[in-house]
């Protein structure tokens, strides 16, 4: 059986939808489920369904290798950044080129870069009065969402929607086709 392992920061609807995905077709499970806040919704969701929590702190993270170790001893085939929004550390990118995946919930390269996260993307493609929007699924690499583009998905927007509005479509666009594409790339 293939090991993902996930890193999330705050509410965790996708890694909840990745560990549901992949307990039903027994393909592949979700080992652990990382996070940088203790007190994230993520980290509930994973404790729900037997899935290892962990939490660690900027010192640990960048600072050191104790999350690399961890991650080494658990030995995934792919790591998956699913809303997690501090920038991926070096240590571990190097040690797992071409393992590391994020979700972008924009059409990258547009709406990328530092301080390019969950709503703030939402408000500025509404604010640029956007036809369209999108998530993007990416290899992660030292620079925020620059890695390589491994799938696009683009929904239409309406001169009416708000960020939430776009944030709800984009959200449709994640739980459908996020587990999907893992599992194409694990089983590729
Ligand atoms: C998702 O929309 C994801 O695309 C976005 O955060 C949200 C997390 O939602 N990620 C980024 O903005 C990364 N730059 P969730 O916690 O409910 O899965």
């Amino acid at each position: 059986m293939k090991r993902i392992l996930i890193f999330a920061s705050g509410n965790g609807s996708n890694a909840e939808n990745i560990i549901k995905y992949f307990n039903e077709n027994n393909k592949a499970e979700v080992t652990h489920v990382f996070s940088n806040k203790a007190d994230a919704k993520v980290l509930e969701r994973a404790i729900n369904h037997n899935v290892k929590a962990l939490h660690f702190d900027r010192e640990s993270l960048y600072k050191s290798n104790d999350v690399l170790h961890i991650i080494n001893d658990a030995d995934p085939d792919v790591i998956v950044l699913a809303g997690f929004l501090w920038k991926f550390p070096e240590n571990i990118i190097a040690e797992y080129p071409n393992k590391i995946i994020n979700v972008h919930p924009a059409l990258l390269p547009n709406y990328g870069g530092k301080g390019m996260y969950g709503m703030n993307v939402h408000k500025a493609v509404v604010k640029n009065k956007e036809p369209f929007s999108g998530i993007t699924i990416h290899y992660v690499n030292e620079h925020y969402d620059e890695g390589g583009i491994i799938f696009q998905a683009k929904t239409a927007l309406t001169e009416t929607d708000t960020p939430e509005d776009v944030a709800s479509k984009i959200h449709v666009l994640e739980q459908k086709h996020f587990p999907e594409v893992i599992e194409k790339l694990l089983f590729s």
